[in-house]
């Protein structure tokens, strides 16, 4: 694992040792994956125009999202069936996660129980949310969440319907049938086993998750707990806004790392018009294509209060376990702690718009 030395290292060492099929669902996006290249080359198009002689000395990357502490301002995305990277699944990235300081934020459909997870996750766990058809079973996972002691509810928009994963559809992937969903009990136990008819992943998704959801259920949910509602999906200005009115305490800026909607915008060509829509009382937070020190800095100056990452952690996992999902965190963190240093920053409130510009161009004078 030492010869891997940044995230992209880390996913084509991963990509060598999964399965066709497993590797595919991992990585992919929908059609023609123009958003899940999008997503990176949008990091890629701004320019740090770095400060110096600032005195970097001292620098604390530590940072808040209602509430939540984090060591730098990261989150674990939530991605499903973690346990195919590695049996341990979503409790080896939650101890990952905890070593370096970072909350996480645990898919409904994770292959270990959230209870477990919970336990592991130290630094605190949140708790990804899809609304199935049967509200019951919807409920019971909320007030499951709730009891396991998770401290946000991230409740997933972007996926009404699935997204046409055609790499899947090559492959003929479903989910391993000897791999539950460990938070599909009681009312919901009849939906934990993913062989349940055709179509892989895709098709349970369309069966069992409601694609009626309109902001009266956003509503609901955020009356049925007394836990902050984020939600996570939004690529508009006007939606985030609506969100915000009817519930939504934060906003996560994100296109399900270009799974869902080919061709809907990159995450960092959005976020800054949705973080002035909403106001500062509204955390956004932005994932997808997060892979260097500089992507981090990048949506800070945009506005974001933190980021998540996704499939790294599951190269980590795949790589080295536990052990390898920490090596992925410490390089980033490395990253970003020099990124910050070199931009001139020593806290995370030091980061603005003034940091950026497009190449050619100089940036906005400081605010
Ligand atoms: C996801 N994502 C996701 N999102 C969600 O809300 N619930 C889920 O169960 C999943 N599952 C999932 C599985 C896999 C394999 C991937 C790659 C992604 C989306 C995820 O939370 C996040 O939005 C993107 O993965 C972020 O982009 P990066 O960091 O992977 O580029």
């Amino acid at each position: 694992m030492n010869d891997l030395i940044n995230l992209f290292d880390f996913e084509a060492a991963a990509l060598a040792l999964l399965p066709a099929g497993t590797r595919d669902y991992y990585r992919g996006g929908a059609a023609d994956e123009l958003t899940l290249r999008a997503n990176r080359d949008a990091w890629d198009r701004w320019q740090i125009h770095y400060r110096v002689l600032r005195d970097v000395a001292e620098r604390d990357l530590r940072t808040e999202v209602l509430g939540e502490q984090m060591d730098w301002p990261v989150l674990i995305a939530p991605t499903a069936y973690q346990a195919m990277a590695n049996e341990a699944g979503e409790c080896a990235t939650a101890r990952a996660a905890a070593a370096f300081g970072l909350p996480m934020v645990l898919s409904t459909l994770s292959n270990r129980p959230m209870e477990d997870v919970a336990a592991a996750a130290t630094r605190g766990l949140w708790f990804q949310l899809y609304v199935y058809r049967d509200r019951g079973v919807t409920r019971e996972l909320i007030g499951r969440a709730q009891a396991a002691g998770c401290r946000a509810i991230v409740l997933t928009v972007d996926a009404p319907v699935g997204g046409a994963r055609e790499r899947d559809v090559r492959n003929g992937f479903s989910y391993p049938k000897d791999l539950p969903m460990s938070n599909l009990t009681g009312a919901g136990a009849q939906f934990s086993n993913p062989d349940l008819g055709e179509g892989g992943f895709v098709g349970y998704l369309n069966r069992m998750f409601d694609p009626s959801l309109t902001l009266r259920d956003l509503e609901w949910i955020a009356a049925e707990t007394p836990l902050p509602v984020f939600v996570k999906g939004v690529v508009r200005a006007d939606d985030a806004r609506v969100m915000a009115r009817h519930g939504a305490r934060g906003i996560v800026v994100s296109n399900h790392g270009g799974r869902q909607l080919d061709t809907a915008p990159a995450t960092a060509d959005v976020l800054e018009s949705i973080v002035q829509a909403v106001g500062p009382q509204v955390p956004v937070l932005v994932d997808g294509g997060i892979r260097r020190g500089t992507d981090i800095v990048k949506a800070l100056a945009l506005g974001a209060r933190a980021v998540l990452v996704g499939r790294p952690l599951i190269w980590g996992l795949t790589v080295g376990g536990e052990a390898g999902a920490r090596r992925v965190l410490e390089l980033l963190r490395h990253e970003f702690d020099i990124a910050m240093a070199l931009s001139g920053c020593n806290r995370i409130g030091e980061v603005d718009r003034s940091l950026l510009a497009r190449a050619g161009e100089l940036p906005p004078a400081r605010g």
